[in-house]
């Protein structure tokens, strides 16, 4: 990443998740302007396949550049995971996803080098944090679980109480016994059901790639400066409306979310160089 910071930077994810990359980065880099792109009439994508969703992450990415972004935060794992190197290739920006920074925070607060991964089957099915941290510590113990259950349960609000925990627990039950002390939550979703993780997982580090790319972020572009003491603009765009984003984004952003900016989905076009 350069020294574009008086560009605002862009943001994208396959829906409203990304959002708890957006908090994170407002509370690490409060003055920067961000363009966030929720591709929400296609959501999911991690259950698509990397076709798919290397075609969906370039249009968005084309999208985002388009409009004179200084560098692009790929929000969403599934994306990160699967197009990150194709959008280094092709975009003139500084490009920075979710894999590298959490795989670099997990390895660095492991004690016993046993590490569990979660993430859509997409995410769990690319190998990409498993690779990226093998590369940070090629001895270290490495198990992940895809978890498709968790991101509805968030959509729908459901949190915390009985049946989430115990949803919870079936997915990390077979991580636990291989002795895993860390635990990174490859999706945008999971940091929303941090309390019931810790809750079927107790003593075990939780890893947030969100917060941990937000500090990669600022290590890159410097903390900056907040004039006036006034948060940097946000403007978020859609690729569908639906009433649920709203309500879900302020809950994920943890402030009221500007008004949705619809883009047709004609408009979303990837020419190869
Ligand atoms: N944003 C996706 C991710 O972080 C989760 C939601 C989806 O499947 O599209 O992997």
């Amino acid at each position: 990443m350069g020294a574009c910071e008086r560009l605002p930077i862009g943001v994208f994810d396959s829906g409203v998740g990304g959002l708890t990359v957006v908090r994170e980065i407002r509370r690490h880099l409060p003055g920067l302007d961000i363009l966030y792109f929720g591709d929400t009439a296609r959501v999911p994508y991690g259950n698509k396949s990397p076709e798919t969703i290397l075609r969906y992450s370039l249009e968005i990415g084309a999208f985002l550049v388009g409009q004179g972004i200084g560098s692009l935060v790929v929000a969403c794992n599934t994306s990160s995971a699967t197009a990150l190197g194709r959008l280094g290739e092709d975009f003139p920006v500084p490009i920075l996803g979710m894999i590298e920074p959490g795989a670099r925070m997990a390895v660095s607060k492991s004690r016993n080098g046993r590490i569990g991964i979660i993430g859509t089957r997409a995410t769990v099915a690319s190998g990409a944090y498993e690779r990226a941290v093998k590369a940070l510590d090629p001895g270290a113990f490495v198990t992940s679980a895809a978890c498709p259950l968790f991101v509805p349960l968030v959509e729908e609000g459901w949190v915390d109480g009985p049946v989430t925990l115990e949803v919870v627990r079936r997915y990390l039950g077979p991580l636990l016994a291989q002795g895993v002390d860390t635990l990174i939550l490859g999706c945008t979703h999971y940091p929303v059901l941090v309390p019931a993780i810790e809750q079927a997982a107790p003593g075990v580090h939780l890893v947030s790639s969100a917060h941990a790319a937000a500090l990669d972020l600022r290590e890159r572009l410097g903390p900056g400066t907040v004039p006036d003491g006034k948060p940097g603009d946000l403007r978020v765009f859609v690729t569908d409306t639906g009433t649920h984003f709203q309500a879900m984004g302020d809950l994920i952003l943890g402030e009221p979310i500007p008004v949705l900016e619809k883009i047709e989905e004609e408009r979303l076009v990837f020419h190869a160089k």
